[in-house]
């Protein structure tokens, strides 16, 4: 859940944070309810699908700012990525028992990556706004 010390002093991206959060919640509220494989992968894929617009707009809030670590930044975002679509891949293809770790592992990514890295470009915004 999106709490208020995760704030990077930005609506709009404190939204997405949010509306991240909340599919991640739904897909492991499909875990627990033993939703059908078809609805899990259809909410992987809403996950995927949005974490791919979050991280394109936050990108390009970094570029506007002139950010000087955001090739590391995207780096991570990648790796997010990749992970989340290889969530899907192995459940399509029934390789995956879904657990409550891998929502456990999704969510404290997130957490840690807006902790430890999306705050980052929110102090140097706050910085170069003196
Ligand atoms: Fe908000 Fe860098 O993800």
């Amino acid at each position: 859940m999106w709490t208020e010390d995760l704030s990077v002093n930005n609506a709009v991206i404190d939204n997405e944070h949010k509306e991240l959060f909340a599919l991640i919640d739904n897909f492991y509220k499909g875990i627990k309810d033993n939703s059908p494989r078809e609805r899990l992968e259809e909410l992987i894929l809403g996950l995927v699908a949005y974490t791919k617009t979050h991280f394109a707009n936050e990108e390009d809030h970094m570029r506007r700012m002139n950010y000087p670590n955001l090739k590391e930044h995207q780096m991570l975002h990648k790796e997010f990525i990749d992970k989340t679509q290889s969530y899907y891949e192995r459940l399509k293809g029934g390789k995956l028992i879904l657990s409550i770790e891998v929502t456990n592992f999704l969510k404290e990514w997130l957490v840690k990556h807006i902790k430890g890295t999306d705050q980052q470009y929110a102090a140097f915004e706050s910085m170069s706004k003196v």
